[in-house]
């Protein structure tokens, strides 16, 4: 009996093994670098993986830098050495031009009705001049005010239209709360890529431009463009905004708002799903508007932002790596990532399902704002694109610091930016 079922389990463990042998000889392990392991990229991850062992396969996320400036420096190395660690990169809206050439074809692999499902803009955007499409739109993003509505209400303010209706109603309110934690307006100060945005958005809101124009020219040196980084320098000297916004990046601003300390915060539309989660102070509190005007002639003028899918040409799975990227940017995909992480999709099919407006009605009603989106000069700059923004970048820092006069660093980026462009970009 004890011999009988000994044999038996031998020959079960044989079989497991061989079973276990077999799936490992076609199996892949499929690595996704999709964030800085928060929530949103665990999520991530776990979609990933749903279409990975429903195939055979195993997804794994690889931890990358939280700011999108340290996320470039750090692929790009990866990418020059040509390591076939990551298969799939989450890329910056602003990087197709300056990776293109380390990603694989996507229209390869992923049929054309499946990306036609997307944006035209995103997905021209992650064309390269050869026609190739590097990345797959996964999640679009555009700057947006947050507010303090129960703040607002009670004090008998509307939300801000104007710059100048943000710095009265955050005076007004900080006086009367008598909170001394309380700040008036928290946005993205510290010298990065969030700044470029941040002031991207404050000089096209006055009719500034956007630092380089379309057809290359560089625009920066305008009495308007002048105006909006005086105007920011001077949130910090009225005291609405600390000066520790110097080295504030999305989340130092959304810890600050969300604990409850201010009562204006310029972010990305994620910080709505974490503010309104159920261990949020502020739950149930906020409210979402356009970024505000630079005075009454000006326009409200929302950066835009957002995130693609592509994947290595060092991979050792291409396939098996492109079908990921695709089963993550389907409408259901989008979808589920919009309602849990506010991700705002990059498909037209996704704004007319009614669930979006259920869960994030600002989704819905700030589309317009989302499609009318300023975009950084990174088609027009291309390759030259990171060198124009940290200058951009550096420039109003030190305009925000107090070290320079918008006047001052409006001339001296034109003289540096017609260096970096050379004879032309
Ligand atoms: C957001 C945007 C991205 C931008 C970054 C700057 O992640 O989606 O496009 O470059 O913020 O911090």
């Amino acid at each position: 009996m004890k011999r009988a079922l000994f044999a038996a389990l031998v020959g079960f463990l044989a079989l497991a093994y061989s079973v276990v042998g077999v799936n490992t000889l076609h199996a892949a392990k499929i690595t996704i670098a999709c964030g800085p392991g928060d929530e949103r990229s665990q999520s991530c991850k776990n979609m990933a993986n749903e279409w990975a062992k429903a195939n055979g396969h195993e997804v794994e996320l690889f931890v990358n830098p939280r700011l999108s400036s340290d996320a470039l420096g750090f692929f790009q190395q990866i990418l020059a050495a040509k390591s076939t660690d990551v298969d799939i990169f989450m890329i910056d809206v602003i990087w197709p031009g300056l990776l293109a050439k380390h990603f694989i074809d996507l229209k390869e692999y992923i049929p054309e009705s499946h990306i036609n499902a997307h944006f035209e803009s995103i997905v021209k955007n992650n064309t390269d001049s050869k026609g190739r499409l590097v990345g797959v739109p996964y999640f679009t993003d555009a700057g947006l005010m947050y507010y303090r509505k129960d703040l607002l209400d009670k004090h008998g303010h509307e939300a801000p239209k104007t710059w100048a209706d943000l710095e009265r109603i955050s005076k007004d309110i900080m006086a009367k709360e008598n909170n001394p934690k309380l700040l008036g307006f928290v946005w993205q100060g510290r010298a990065y890529e969030g700044l470029t945005c941040d002031a991207l958005e404050w000089i096209d809101s006055f009719g500034g431009g956007t630092i380089v124009e379309k057809d290359g020219t560089i625009s920066i040196n305008n009495p308007k463009a002048i105006e909006a980084l005086d105007t920011a320098r001077s949130w910090i000297a009225d005291g609405i905004t600390p000066e520790s916004i110097l080295n504030y990046a999305e989340e130092d601003s959304r810890g600050v708002f969300q604990s409850g300390n201010a009562i204006f915060m310029r972010n990305w539309p994620y910080a709505w799903s974490l503010a309104q989660g159920d261990e949020s102070p502020i739950k149930g509190k906020v409210g979402v508007a356009p970024i505000p005007m630079g005075g009454a002639t000006g326009k409200h003028s929302g950066a835009l932002g957002g995130w693609q899918l592509a994947v290595s040409k060092y991979s050792k799975n291409p396939e098996a790596a492109a079908k990921i990227v695709e089963y993550l940017t389907t409408k259901e995909s989008q979808m589920r990532m919009a309602i849990k992480h506010s991700n705002l999709p990059t498909r037209p099919d996704a704004y007319e399902d009614p669930k979006l407006a259920a869960e994030a009605p600002f989704m819905v009603s700030l589309l317009d704002t989302f499609k009318n989106a300023v975009a950084r000069p990174s088609s027009v700059t291309a390759r030259k694109y990171n060198r124009v923004s940290s200058k951009f970048w550096s420039e109003v820092h030190n305009v925000l610091a107090g070290k320079k006069t918008g006047a001052e660093a409006a001339a001296e980026l034109e003289k540096q930016l017609e260096r970096i462009k050379g004879r032309r970009w």
